[in-house]
């Protein structure tokens, strides 16, 4: 496979020379871009007698003088021929250019062009990487899909100590090889995924919800789109972003989207958490601050779950289940109701709640009631461990 490797600037550059050899040693074909700031650390000439090919620094090198213009338009040719982008080490300044879009030398022209899953590595002192704005990037690139690899903690080469080292190269070459390794492998799929929470209105101002921050199915969505499928997303009101995502608010917005979509999946994910119950009636004006206590009469909605479940024909179903207590026991008994392939069950409330955090923990439950224990781990990686079941059933 072919791996481009982005190289910004900042003390950890030299090891980007292993990166290369190591990625080299898997067979794979590694072609390095420079930021300029990386060029004062670790010449591009190394970079070019390790990788064999050309090393990418300026956009503009040589493309006023000589008659073919070759190579001018390789921001574009090569973004589209690579399987994957990696910059590693990202510095903090490199971060702030990819999270704003900006496109001021090769690597970041680049990384606007590029189709293919990306990477970041990031390195830096551990104040640098503690500032709200280098973590702000860090959400952003996050929020669209580019995969980070968490800095470690240890000695730095400025002599302090904490979080900032460049994760160890096996780490960056383990993670790059198990993302090319699925890459592509839901080819040809049709995946509906649903997230976030849906919203009832009780009065033209107010509204009931819920927690859910639709961070898990957003994360099954674009797994499932970096790994060829073809992906649709309905989702309640959240703040996170996909392309051509279906906004829904109501619990039965939410019923219709996936009943008109559902048809043509072949698996479809219930990543959301849509309210059960809906004020019986909507005021159609404000109702008025008064002293006495207020009751709010609540009827279920319809269960899109089991609906589902009731006109399966052949699809993969997973749904979701979010417990305070009891969980397998319910995750067992939704899994049976709803007659899904499997259920992801996630518990909530308290430390180990998976509504808006970034971490999950599950017990996955199969058809056969089997289980299995997902320990923590990042939502991205929690989507790929449950798109590799999902795969298993579709083989
Ligand atoms: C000796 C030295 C070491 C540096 N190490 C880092 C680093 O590890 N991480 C980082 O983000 N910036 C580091 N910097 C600062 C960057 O090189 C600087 O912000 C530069 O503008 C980065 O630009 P670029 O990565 O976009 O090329 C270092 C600077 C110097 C002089």
């Amino acid at each position: 496979m072919k791996i481009a490797l982005g190289v910004s600037g900042g003390i950890a550059c030299y090891k980007a020379a292993e990166i290369v050899r190591r990625l080299q040693d898997q067979g794979h074909d590694v072609v390095v871009l420079m930021t300029r700031g990386a060029t004062q650390f670790v010449t591009p000439l190394t970079f070019r007698a390790l990788s064999g090919n050309k090393v990418y620094v300026d956009m503009f090198e040589g493309q006023s003088s000589g008659s073919d213009f070759e190579g001018a338009f390789d921001h574009i040719l090569v973004a589209q021929s690579v399987d994957l982008f990696l910059v590693a080490p990202a510095s903090a300044d490199c971060m702030a250019r990819l999270a704003a879009g900006i496109a001021d030398d090769f690597l970041t022209t680049f990384h606007l062009a590029v189709t293919a899953p990306v990477v970041i590595a990031p390195a830096m002192n551990t104040r640098m990487w503690q500032h709200p704005s280098v973590q702000a990037n860090l959400k952003t690139l996050a929020s669209r899909g580019v995969r980070i690899i968490d800095p470690e903690v240890g000695q730095m080469a400025c002599r302090t100590h904490g979080p900032g080292r460049l994760a160890p190269v096996e780490t960056i070459v383990d993670c790059v090889t198990s993302l090319l390794k699925r890459s592509r492998d839901l080819e040809g799929r049709r995946i509906l995924v649903t997230a976030g929470p849906t919203v009832e209105d009780i009065d033209p101002v107010r509204y009931i919800s819920n927690r859910s921050s639709g961070k898990m199915g957003f994360a099954i969505a674009r797994a499932a789109r970096d790994r060829g499928a073809s992906v649709v997303l309905v989702s309640g009101p959240t703040e996170l972003d996909f392309p051509g995502a279906i906004r829904v608010r109501t619990t039965e917005e939410m019923r219709q989207a996936v009943l008109e979509n559902a048809n043509d999946a072949d698996v479809v994910i219930k990543a959301a958490a849509p309210l059960d119950f809906r004020p019986k009636s909507v005021s159609a004006q404000k109702i008025k601050k008064r002293d006495a206590s207020l009751s709010l009469e609540l009827e279920p909605t319809t269960d899109i779950l089991k609906e589902l479940g009731a006109r399966k024909n052949g699809k993969v179903l997973v749904g979701f289940a979010a417990e305070t207590e009891n969980g397998l026991k319910n995750g067992l008994e939704k899994l049976k109701a709803k007659n899904l392939d499997f259920i992801v069950v996630n518990p909530v409330g308290g430390p180990d709640s998976a509504f808006d955090s970034d971490i999950n923990r599950a017990t996955i439950i199969n058809a056969s009631g089997q289980t299995e224990e997902i320990p923590p781990v990042t939502k991205q990686v929690m989507a790929d461990k449950i798109l590799d079941r999902v795969l298993k059933l579709l083989k």
